[in-house]
């Protein structure tokens, strides 16, 4: 794995947008990956505002998102699906067509998943998957025990995931119990991945990915089996004083 340390979360998501832009720019007609959260938002931001400066196209690119809540509709707010529109989809020349999300709301989800894989492979596998980390080192919504060789499947959230996640929404009560999301395996057949982290709640996970083993209980440790992963960390998340002697 690469490491990129930055200075903060600007310099991260800078760094972010700059190398998706490159890959785009190269090869228009890309399948991107991608996340949602608190962490990929400023990434975004400098891909619209590179669209508007200087009209990098996303006519050709396709994207595949990594997850969804189940029982949240497209134009529910607290969906990813909403998330990607806000924060980048209706911003750019992206035609909506080439846009894939699981569909939380799906009435078959099990034939959702399927499809979902389905999908994917129809593209050719995915080129460059951006990816988050959540503290207990959950990639998309993979869980801790989630074997590295799931495929899109449901998921009931861990109780810190929803606990991390429930300031999105009114109340607590109101964050979903499931999610969707693509598998370890799915995840580890992108071409490339790059993955970021920021700020000090996220110091022990990344600790944890540089220095543990690799390990159902710890998700993001299997991107080590992977060869082209770069990781692009800020100060905050490689803090000194959890390095390990
Ligand atoms: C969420 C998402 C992940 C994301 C992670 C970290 O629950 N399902 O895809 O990477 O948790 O989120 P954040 O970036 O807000 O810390």
């Amino acid at each position: 794995m690469n490491l990129i340390k930055v200075e903060n979360y600007e310099e991260m998501s800078q760094k972010a947008a700059e190398i998706i832009i490159n890959k785009v720019v190269n090869n228009p007609k890309i399948t991107l990956g991608l996340a949602t959260g608190g962490t990929p938002e400023g990434t975004y931001q400098h891909l619209i505002e590179n669209h508007q400066k200087n009209q990098t196209t996303y006519q050709h690119v396709k994207t595949v998102n990594l997850d969804e809540y189940i029982g949240l509709g497209a134009t529910d707010p607290n969906s990813y699906r909403h998330y990607m529109n806000e924060h980048l989809f209706n911003h750019i020349d992206i035609d909506f067509e080439n846009i894939h999300i699981p569909n939380g709301a799906a009435t078959n989800l099990q034939e959702e998943c399927r499809s979902y894989d389905y999908v994917i492979d129809q593209l050719g596998g995915v080129d460059l998957q951006i990816l988050g980390i959540g503290r207990n080192g959950h990639i998309g919504f993979n869980e801790p025990q989630t074997p590295f060789n799931s495929k899109t499947h449901i998921v009931e959230l861990a109780p810190s995931t929803r606990k991390a996640n429930a300031r999105y929404f009114n109340r607590f009560d109101n964050v979903p119990t499931h999610a969707i999301t693509m598998g370890i395996a799915s995840i580890l057949k992108s071409k490339e991945i790059l993955l970021l982290v920021s700020g000090e709640d996220k110091a022990e996970a990344m600790q944890r990915l540089q220095h543990g083993e690799i390990s159902e209980s710890f998700p993001a440790s299997v991107l080590k089996k992977h060869n082209n992963v770069t990781i692009i960390a800020d100060k905050k998340a490689i803090s000194s004083c959890l390095v390990s002697p």
